[in-house]
Formats: structure tokens, C-alpha cells, sequence
């Protein structure tokens, strides 16, 4: 259990940090340091699951999702969404608020590819966020999929794509004895990242 860390170092920009942190969490979670709970709003209503962060940079923290899904006709409804990271290892989280958009053809289709083979079919296959029957109509689905594309390279479908949420607030949150947590939270305000510090 790691207490009484120092104080968060907060340098200009966030994206440094994240990366330390991130990369730390890499070594010490037990399993998927890269799961990420995304919050959208539909009518409304906020909802909230979890997604696999699969790669970020200064432009935003990419994860891939099918497009007829719940997430995804929130997202399309109204972009503003908010991410979190707990990192239980570390006793770290951290807040991400931004806007979402699709990501380009291209890097979605190179990233198919990377994909097993069963991950693929399973995109095809599944009508995400829809009702199912029952399983033995999933089970179907997908045996008629692995039959289309038996002898051929699978294709990325047009409905499974890639977002990216372009970050404009970023909360590192560290926990520390007493409940004294120590949050840096950046804001992005004309192409500046401001810093403050928050009470716990
Ligand atoms: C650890 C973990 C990782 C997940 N990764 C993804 C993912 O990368 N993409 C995805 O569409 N769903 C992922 N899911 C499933 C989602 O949490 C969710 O059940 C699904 O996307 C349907 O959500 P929706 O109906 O709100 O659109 C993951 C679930 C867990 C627990």
C-alpha cells in the first residue's frame, strides 16, 4: 500500500504526468491498467461504463467501440463526455473531461488489424447495446460471420470505429494520510494549460 507520497510535481502540461502515472500503473495493476470509465449523456441522463484506453497523445485518449452502441449514439448526441482512471495499486485517479470525436478511417482500419481474429468477428457479430434473445443467437451470428470472411482477411465494419476524447480538464488526484488527498487540476483555456490545486 503506498501512502504518504510526496506532492504531486505538476509540470506545464498534463500529458507528461498522465504518461508517468500511466506508466506506473502499468507495472502494478493486477489486470487492465488501461480501463477507463467513460460517463456520456443521452436525453438527459448521464451514463457510465468501461473502455480500454488505447492509446493517447496531446490530441486526446483513444478507445474503440461500435458506433450503433448506447455510448456511442450518446456521444453522437451530445460529444461532452468525462473519463476516469482508478488505480488502485497506486491509490491514484484521474478526471478527464472533454469533447469526442470519430477518429479518422485509417487509423481505426490499422488498428483492426491488430486485432484477433475472434475480436474481429466478434465486432461483426455483435449488435452492441441491443437486446439479445438469447445466447444461442450470438452464437449464430458469429458462426455466420466466420463463414463469410473464412478465407479472407476480415474487414473493419463501417459501424465499429475509433474515438478520441480531445481533454480541456485533467484532475490527478493522489491519495494521502487522513483523507489529505492532493488533486492538480489543469484547465485548457486558449491553448493554455492553467494549474491550480484543490482542497481534498
Ligand atoms: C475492463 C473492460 C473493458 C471494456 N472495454 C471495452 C471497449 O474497449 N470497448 C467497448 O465497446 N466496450 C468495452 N467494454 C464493455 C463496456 O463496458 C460496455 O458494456 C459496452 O461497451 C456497452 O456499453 P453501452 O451499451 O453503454 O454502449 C469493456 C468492459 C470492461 C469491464
Amino acid at each position: 500500500m503506498l501512502k504518504n507520497k510526496d506532492l504531486i510535481d505538476a509540470p506545464v502540461e498534463p500529458f507528461s504526468l498522465f504518461k508517468n502515472w500511466y506508466e506506473l500503473a502499468c507495472k502494478t495493476e493486477i489486470n487492465d491498467p488501461n480501463a477507463m470509465t467513460i460517463s456520456t449523456i443521452l436525453d438527459n441522463q448521464p451514463s457510465s461504463r468501461v473502455v480500454l484506453l488505447k492509446s493517447y497523445d496531446e490530441k486526446g485518449f483513444v478507445f474503440y467501440t461500435n458506433s450503433n452502441s448506447k455510448k456511442a449514439k450518446s456521444i453522437k448526441d451530445n460529444p461532452n463526455v468525462a473519463l476516469n482512471f482508478h488505480w488502485k495499486s497506486q491509490n491514484r485517479q484521474i478526471r478527464i473531461e472533454g469533447q469526442t470525436s470519430i477518429l479518422d478511417n485509417k487509423v481505426a482500419d490499422l488498428y483492426f488489424k491488430t486485432r484477433p481474429k475472434g475480436s474481429q468477428i466478434g465486432a461483426w457479430a455483435s449488435n452492441q447495446s441491443h437486446e439479445l434473445n438469447s445466447r444461442s443467437e450470438l452464437i449464430e451470428s458469429i458462426k455466420k460471420f466466420e463463414e463469410k470472411f473464412k478465407d479472407n482477411q476480415i474487414p473493419r465494419p463501417k459501424h465499429w470505429n475509433g474515438y478520441i476524447v480531445k481533454p480541456h480538464l485533467i484532475e490527478f488526484w493522489q491519495e494521502m494520510s487522513f483523507r489529505l488527498h492532493d488533486r492538480v487540476e489543469y484547465n485548457l483555456l486558449k491553448d493554455t494549460w492553467h494549474i491550480k490545486k484543490l482542497y481534498p
